[in-house]
């Protein structure tokens, strides 16, 4: 058991993610934080109390912070930072509706994880997502390759989750691939997804793949839906907790996420859903995939629109 990781926002997404990360057993230490006193404390003290029953020795500790600064002491020198601060949705709010506050509050996080924590690799998933990790870059100064959001591997699982009930096979069977933005230009890739290695073509019509599609472009929509207070967090906490791994680990799993992209697909100078190979340094290498003509163009499209939104986040 080696490294800390930090978890910033206590709320469904930060605590279910750090109970993850403490299962793991992987981690010496997992700090959760949040600005609502005594939450983080008292969810580190329930997670540490299953430990003998899950049998993990990573400790959790809990600590209230201010937006000011306060309380980060206990995040200090973290190799691996996830930011969960924000509100989630409401029932029939789109993600982009919870830019102006979010950005408020990510800011301040960002500035406060860069002060104590200078060589963390942070993993953004606030929302709107592409938005917040641009800005969360822009307020760590940190180089690109530390900064990355979690959205891809979400929007992956979703879509193999769908195929797999559609076909009713073992969703270890199933391959997805979904790129672009955690929004209305996410790009899922049908000529990547296979169902026990036969392309996913071969097996359901375009319509069936066109109407999965569009499920999981509202996947998140759909769980808000229901719950009517708050937005999921168990695939995305699932998620993010894989993503700390392959740092800590520095496993060099290729994973879908939001990183920088500079000349991949010919797209530069935007925070994208694309694959790529990560370790300890966060983003080893975007790693490029043959692609149909319908597909580039359409995550070309998608690299247009959350560029144009990205530029905005720097004045919120
Ligand atoms: N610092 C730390 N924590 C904060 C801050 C801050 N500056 N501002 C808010 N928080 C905390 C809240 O007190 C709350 O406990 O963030 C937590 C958010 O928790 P939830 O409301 O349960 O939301 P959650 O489902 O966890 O989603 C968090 O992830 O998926 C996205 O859209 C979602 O942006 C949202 C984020």
């Amino acid at each position: 058991m080696s490294g800390k990781v930090s978890v910033i926002g206590a709320g469904f997404y930060g605590s279910t993610t750090a109970m993850r990360l403490a299962e793991y057993n992987i981690f010496e230490t997992v700090v959760l934080t949040d600005i609502v006193e005594g939450k983080p404390e008292g969810l580190a003290l329930d997670i540490n109390q299953s430990r003998s029953i899950e049998g993990f020795e990573t400790k959790v500790i809990g600590a209230t912070t201010t937006a000011e600064g306060a309380g980060y002491e206990a995040t200090a020198n973290s190799d691996v930072v996830v930011i969960t601060a924000g509100l989630p949705r409401k029932p029939g709010m789109s993600r982009m509706d919870l830019i102006g506050v979010n950005a408020g509050i990510v800011r301040s996080v960002a500035e406060n994880i860069a002060k104590h924590s200078p060589n963390a690799v942070i993993i953004v998933v606030s929302n709107p997502l592409d938005e917040m990790t641009a800005l969360a870059q822009l307020a760590t100064g940190f180089p690109r390759n530390r900064v990355m959001g979690q959205a891809g591997m979400l929007d992956t699982a979703r879509f193999t989750n769908f195929v797999a009930e559609k076909l009713d096979v073992p969703v270890g069977s199933v391959k997805t691939l979904t790129l672009g933005s955690h929004g209305e230009t996410m790009v899922p890739v049908p000529s990547r997804c296979s169902v026990g290695g036969v392309p996913l073509s071969d097996k359901l019509s375009p319509s069936e793949i066109a109407e999965l599609v569009t499920r999981t472009r509202n996947g998140g929509a759909e769980v808000v839906a229901l719950l009517k207070t708050g937005s999921a967090y168990y695939a995305p906490s699932a998620a993010a907790a894989r993503m700390a791994k392959a740092v800590i680990e520095d496993s060099g799993a290729v994973m879908p996420v939001c990183a920088w992209v500079d000349g991949e697909y010919g797209i530069s100078g935007v925070y994208l859903g694309v694959e790529a190979r990560i370790g300890r340094t966060g983003i080893i290498k975007v790693v490029e995939s043959d692609l149909s003509a319908d597909e580039l163009a359409e995550l070309r499209v998608a690299a247009k629109a959350v560029r144009a939104k990205q530029a905005d986040v720097q004045s919120l």
